[in-house]
């Protein structure tokens, strides 16, 4: 499997959730939380590993720098999205509005990395290095999962750091724990 599908195969289960939030009734409370906690399980983890991953490799390139930044900026903005959407009571009448609003927000994304970021990185990338990458990737997701809110916003500060102070970040991190 190469890095592309395994984003890809990550991208249509979370279209799916996010269909099935916008499609929800407003008093199903239950369900809405269901459904927000499984979009934040499976989103997070998804976001830091592919920083890690494919944006740290790809904006160490001239040519691709510019659009891996452009999708760490989506990155916190669907994140920002989410988080309010937890926090947001159920007679929130907006509460419907900032839900279509990440969905839109997060297909937007998606339809971006799938099509400028994935052109660019295979002309940039070899075979085995994709192959490579989709290896770190899904060994890097579970262990992300397994953090907690706060160890996953530092892995994003470190993951936006130029990769010369980011790994001494880790580093220090992980020492830390
Ligand atoms: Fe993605
Ligand atoms: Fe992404």
């Amino acid at each position: 499997m190469t890095i592309y599908e395994a984003l890809e195969k990550d991208h249509v289960a979370v279209k799916k959730l996010l269909a099935d939030l916008v499609a929800l009734n407003k008093d199903d409370d239950q369900r809405r939380h269901q459904i927000l906690e499984q979009i934040k399980d499976d989103l997070i983890p998804h976001a830091r590993a592919e920083e890690a991953v494919l944006y740290n490799s790809l904006r160490m390139l001239d040519k691709a720098k510019d659009i891996a930044m452009h999708g760490f900026r989506e990155h916190m903005e669907a994140e920002a999205l989410l988080r309010s959407l937890q926090a947001m009571d159920k007679l929130d009448t907006s509460w419907k509005e900032t839900a279509w609003k990440l969905k839109e927000a997060i297909e937007h994304h998606i339809q971006d990395e799938e099509g400028r970021l994935f052109t660019i990185a295979k002309q940039l990338f070899t075979q085995d290095e994709a192959v490579a990458m989709a290896e770190a990737f899904e060994t890097l997701k579970p262990k992300i999962k397994e953090e907690g809110f706060v160890q996953q916003t530092l892995d994003m500060v470190a993951n936006l750091m130029p990769p010369r102070f980011s790994q001494k970040f880790k580093t220090f991190d992980i020492t830390r724990r």
